[in-house]
């Protein structure tokens, strides 16, 4: 392993990876390439941009010709892709653009990456593949039922990983990893937009009872687990990144408001997620036997997010204008008249 291109490498966790690579192997080196679409960020890497180890290119992981061109010109031989439409509620508006990016994308990667002789892929997925779980924990057997477009086309690219090693002999692992967190998060997504959100003295639109669970994992934690399954998982295999914190979205609502001194009256139950899912968990033992396991517990995690966003009001404000509002419009402003 030399040369390494993360592709999305500039959106949340894929910009934690790189800035992790860039400075724990000095001896790699890491590509970063990117659509920048809405969720891409550049400033994301300020902190690497000037490092030796470190290149950027712009470009879309579903078009052959810029795959192929940055798999040749940098001597590609491991591919971390990260790329993806990600969140959830955009999937639910228009499904399109995931099926590009989180499907076709993938195709076109590990398809480019065949040809040109890659020698590991690392595809990164998430939980979302398993489903709704009522009770207990999901293991890397399990079956797949996704059920929103979101994680259905993220399936569909970890199956087609999985393919290209049954049926041609790549090299290829998958982690699935729980709902994450931390600082650089686009701030559409639970705990910045609602940090955001309550700094600024604004209503919290909580889904439905907001008694939903999720499986809570801090963004460093997450990236030195792809670390450990680039660098030690076995090929054709899938590893559970999982934070093993499970939190009601109402609590982890009631503790950001807490740890910004916010009224709970910010709360605002409204109409649910069409398809939620009400309950994510699995279990980290496949990574713990790699020797992965997740440093921060969710209260230290929590606690220094916040303390971030309400430092660096620098990085998200820029981004809460915009494209940004007219997607607030679309999700919330019938939700929040319609409140619950
Ligand atoms: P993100 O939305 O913050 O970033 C996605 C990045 O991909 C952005 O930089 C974007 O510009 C880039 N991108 C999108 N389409 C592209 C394309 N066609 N070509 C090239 N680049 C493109 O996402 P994230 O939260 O950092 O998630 C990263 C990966 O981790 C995704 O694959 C996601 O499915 C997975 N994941 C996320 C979570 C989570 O809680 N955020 C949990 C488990 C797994
Ligand atoms: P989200 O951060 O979108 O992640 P995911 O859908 O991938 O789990 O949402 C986390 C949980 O928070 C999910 O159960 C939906 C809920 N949620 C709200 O109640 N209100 C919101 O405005 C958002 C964005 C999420």
């Amino acid at each position: 392993m030399r040369n390494i291109l993360v592709t999305g490498g500039a959106g949340f966790i894929g910009s934690a990876f790189v800035r992790h690579m860039v400075a724990r192997y000095p001896n790699y080196n890491i590509v970063c390439f990117d659509k920048l679409t809405y969720a891409g960020n550049i400033d994301n890497l300020l902190s690497v941009s000037d490092e030796a180890n470190y290149r950027f290119e712009r470009g879309d992981v579903a078009t052959r010709s810029a795959v192929s061109r940055v798999l040749r010109d940098y001597h590609i031989d491991t591919v971390v892709n990260f790329a993806a439409e990600s969140h959830v509620d955009r999937s639910i508006l228009d499904p399109d653009a995931f099926i590009h990016t989180d499907v076709v994308g993938v195709y076109i990667l590990l398809d480019e990456g065949r040809k040109h002789g890659i020698e590991r892929f690392c595809q990164v997925s998430t939980d979302e593949v398993y489903g709704d779980i009522e009770d207990g924990a999901s293991l890397e057997g399990d079956r797949f039922l996704p059920n929103s477009p979101y994680a259905a086309s993220k399936a569909a690219g970890e199956l087609m990983a999985r393919a290209y090693h049954v049926t041609y002999g790549m090299d290829a692992v998958i982690t699935r990893g729980s709902n994450t967190y931390g600082p650089y998060q686009y701030p559409e997504k639970l705990v910045p937009f609602f940090t955001t959100e309550a700094i600024d003295d604004r209503p919290l639109p909580l889904y439905g009872d907001g008694r939903q669970i999720r499986d809570w994992l801090y963004v460093d934690d997450h990236a030195r687990g792809v670390d450990c399954v680039l660098h030690f998982g076995a090929a054709g295999q899938a590893y559970n990144l999982a934070g093993e914190n499970q939190r009601f979205n109402i609590d982890v609502t009631r503790r950001i408001l807490d740890l910004l001194g916010k009224p709970q009256s910010l709360i605002r139950h409204v109409p649910d997620r069409e398809g939620h899912d009400r309950r994510y968990a699995m279990s980290a033992e496949k990574a713990r036997a790699l020797g992965w396991r997740r440093d921060f517990d969710f209260d230290t995690g929590l606690e220094a997010t916040v303390r971030w966003y309400q430092e660096n009001e620098w990085w998200w404000r820029k981004i809460k204008t915009g494209e940004y509002l007219e997607y607030y419009q679309q999700q919330y402003a019938g939700r929040l008249a319609a409140q619950e």
